[in-house]
């Protein structure tokens, strides 16, 4: 097959989507590689000082592109061979993010461990990513001081200099982002040096990541644990490796059976990664059964209320409660969804709230008072797990709705409108 050459990431096209609810969604649905492991994963292969890395199962989502781009500029060399992505990072020359495409993902921010690992400096511009409230990389910075990074920041960039060396890191919350930044920064270094990470998180991202690392011959050992230790190693070298299938995608997936009263089976997911997810929706009625690799939902009437607590891995994930949160606008009864990891994460509720839905925001929590059914409306997706809730809402709603702000959705989600149209869902997209 002849290598696809990545493209200088243009600026989203604007887009809406018309939604027409009121049908069923039925059918199979592949699930992609996961998002939030790729990109770390595509930021570490920068480790590699020999050999060259392919990576499969990355999403082509616009995230995954725009770090793609910052690579090249970096020196890397990055090709898709149709569903694999191939990452040279031999003749890496550049320690320093560009500006404006750094800004646009969070996941930017893990190339500043990474470059100072191999480089011994970096110039990172502060990310942007989702706003989903206040987003501080505090334990990432005080982790990589504590290793003996020296950090400064110097017109909107952090910019750091010095060799990194053994440390003992306690971070304040179990990070995602944290934990993966300073595990990869970590892995190189001199023979030996020990770096240990306590109260880590334990989401199968961080081990996806410890595991590509592994690959490339890092010491890694409790990633998936509360307390991770790298011994590093003097050089990487690339590695071919198949990322983790996209729990979020697959919960959307399901949440979407749920939502059109449909019976959809997702394959090519490890369901392990989903239990809190499963228990859920079967504790509102959905029906649930795990197949091997695939599970399939199935409804045939109203959901009953519940309450949900999104909290860290292995409880019910923070990139679903906006999604949940729409299968509860229409159940039976009252429910409080709590998000104790993005407190302020509630955005999408003014755009149900267009739709019919009785909701109101108190503290980090949505208070939900179950309506019989939402109305179609026009709405505006602020965010990608929010952008999810949204198409999920219309789904349900009998009716037209027209959903505004869907780059986000491009962001992290690969190809959701065909998979979607696949299961029988009517939607139309309008370029505006
Ligand atoms: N926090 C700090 N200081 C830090 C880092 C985090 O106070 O230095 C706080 C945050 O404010 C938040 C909590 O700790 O309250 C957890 O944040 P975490 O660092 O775990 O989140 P993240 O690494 O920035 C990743 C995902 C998010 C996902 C969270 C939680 C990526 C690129 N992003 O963010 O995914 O919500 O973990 O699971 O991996 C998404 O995919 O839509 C998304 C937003």
């Amino acid at each position: 097959m002849t290598p696809t050459v990545i493209a200088e990431t243009a600026k989203p096209l604007e887009r809406a989507l018309c939604v027409e609810g009121g049908f069923s969604l039925c059918g199979e649905v592949a699930i992609g590689g996961s998002k939030n492991a790729s990109l770390p994963i595509i930021a570490a292969a920068l480790l590699a000082t020999e050999g060259q890395t392919r990576l499969i199962g990355v999403p082509h989502i616009s995230d995954v592109e725009v770090m793609c781009d910052i690579l090249q500029g970096l020196g890397a060399r990055v090709r898709w061979h149709g569903d694999a992505l191939d990452i040279d990072a031999t003749g890496l020359y550049g320690a320093e993010v560009d500006s404006e495409l750094g800004q646009r993902i969070r996941a930017s921010t893990y190339l500043f461990g990474v470059l100072l690992a191999r480089f011994g400096e970096a110039k990172v511009p502060y990310p942007g990513g989702d706003r989903i409230g206040v987003r501080p990389i505090d334990f990432h910075l005080a982790g990589l001081r504590a290793m003996g990074a020296e950090v400064s920041t110097e017109a909107g960039c952090l910019v750091g200099v010095g060799r990194l060396s053994e440390a003992s890191i306690y971070l304040e919350r179990p990070s995602v982002g944290a934990t993966i930044h300073l595990m990869m920064a970590a892995a190189l270094g001199k023979d030996s040096q020990t770096t240990t990470l306590s109260n880590a998180a334990m989401d199968p991202e961080i081990m996806d990541v410890a595991r590509f690392l592994s690959a490339m011959g890092a010491r890694i050992y409790g990633a998936g644990t509360s307390t991770i230790k790298v011994v590093a190693v003097r050089k990487l070298t690339g590695a071919t490796y198949e990322v983790i299938p996209d729990r979020l995608e697959a919960g959307t997936f399901l949440m979407s059976a749920a939502a059109s009263r449909g019976d959809i089976t997702v394959t090519g997911v490890i369901s392990e990664h989903l239990t809190a997810v499963i228990a859920k929706l079967q504790q509102m009625g959905v029906r649930m059964e795990v197949l091997g690799d695939s599970i399939r939902a199935r409804v045939d009437r109203r959901l009953s209320a519940t309450d949900v607590l999104a909290e860290e891995y292995p409880g019910f994930p923070t990139d679903l409660q906006p999604c949940i949160a729409a299968l509860l606008v229409t159940a039976s009864g009252d429910s409080m969804v709590t998000d104790l990891v993005w407190t302020d994460r509630f955005q999408y509720t003014d755009e149900f709230v267009r739709m019919g839905g009785q909701v109101k925001v108190v503290g980090s929590s949505v208070r939900i008072q179950g309506v019989s059914g939402l109305s179609p409306a026009e709405v505006t997706a602020n965010d990608i797990r929010g952008g999810a809730a949204l198409v999920l809402a219309s789904l349900g709603a009998q009716g037209k709705s027209t959903i505004y702000g869907v780059h986000h959705l491009d962001r992290g989600y690969a190809g959701l409108i065909d998979k979607l149209m696949g299961l029988g869902a009517r939607i139309d997209e309008l370029e505006l």
